[in-house]
């Protein structure tokens, strides 16, 4: 179950020790199912040079329906049974929103759990845009949030007209783009777009969205590989000031 554990020389490190997207929880959304799948996946983690990772579960509607209570009951459970400290790793949490009318009332309850420094990662469904992000945005903004989408470069319905991505950005949307999107491992059209959010200079954070071993091979296969440094030769990522 965890033959990636074994592969544990000269793993290639991560260009960041602050992993702001993965979904390493236990038992809480499609990542990690139990503490002993969180614990290999961490450990993984620490192979590619992480020292800080911020917990994203998914908070979706009628999906992942996740609370403050979850998120944080999973979190102390994980701690509770695991010593992180001996392993070198902080471990914090806060969630991956998805723009829907749940994330409405989170928002109106003011239960939000902010990532450090009030920040906040935020995502559009695959299948539709939020119908009106720049105003989300903007009042998330009021609120003293400061917000990340996560993975733009997976939102086909994106690719035809990218002004989007210039006014969210300019807007002050940041932008955190997958390593499993440079990898090719959703496919090619978000691989593209993620290199091309690389040469306009809009990629803020890079994440690895981990939930499995297979995301694991997928991403070590991709840090061995050529295109790795190339991606990485332009790119500026503020993780670790997160
Ligand atoms: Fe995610």
């Amino acid at each position: 179950m965890f033959n990636f554990l074994k592969k544990k020389n000269n793993t290639p490190k991560l260009p960041y020790t602050t992993e702001v997207h993965c979904h390493v929880l236990p038992g809480i959304d499609d990542g990690s199912p139990d503490v002993e799948h969180s614990l290999a996946l961490i450990h993984q983690m620490k192979e590619w040079g992480l020292e800080r990772i911020i917990a994203t579960p998914h908070v979706t509607e009628a999906s992942f329906e996740n609370t403050p209570q979850t998120i944080g009951s999973a979190y102390s459970r994980l701690c509770q049974e695991t010593n992180l400290d001996e392993l070198g790793i902080k471990l914090c949490y806060s969630a991956e929103y998805r723009m829907d009318d749940n994330f409405l009332g989170i928002l109106q309850r003011e239960e939000i759990i902010p990532m450090p420094g009030n920040h906040i990662l935020i995502e559009n469904s695959f299948l539709q845009p939020f119908w009106n992000i720049k105003s989300l945005v903007f009042d998330l903004q009021i609120k003293g949030l400061s917000p990340i989408l996560a993975h733009p470069e997976r939102y086909a319905y994106y690719y035809d007209d990218k002004k989007i991505y210039k006014e969210l950005h300019e807007q002050g949307c940041e932008f955190q783009v997958n390593l499993l999107s440079l990898a090719g491992y959703y496919n090619k059209r978000a691989k593209e777009v993620a290199e091309w959010l690389i040469s306009k200079q809009m990629v803020d954070y890079l994440g690895s969205d981990l939930h499995n071993s297979s995301h694991v091979l997928h991403i070590n296969k991709y840090l061995s590989g050529k295109e790795y440094p190339k991606h990485m030769r332009n790119i500026h990522i503020k993780n670790n000031h997160l």
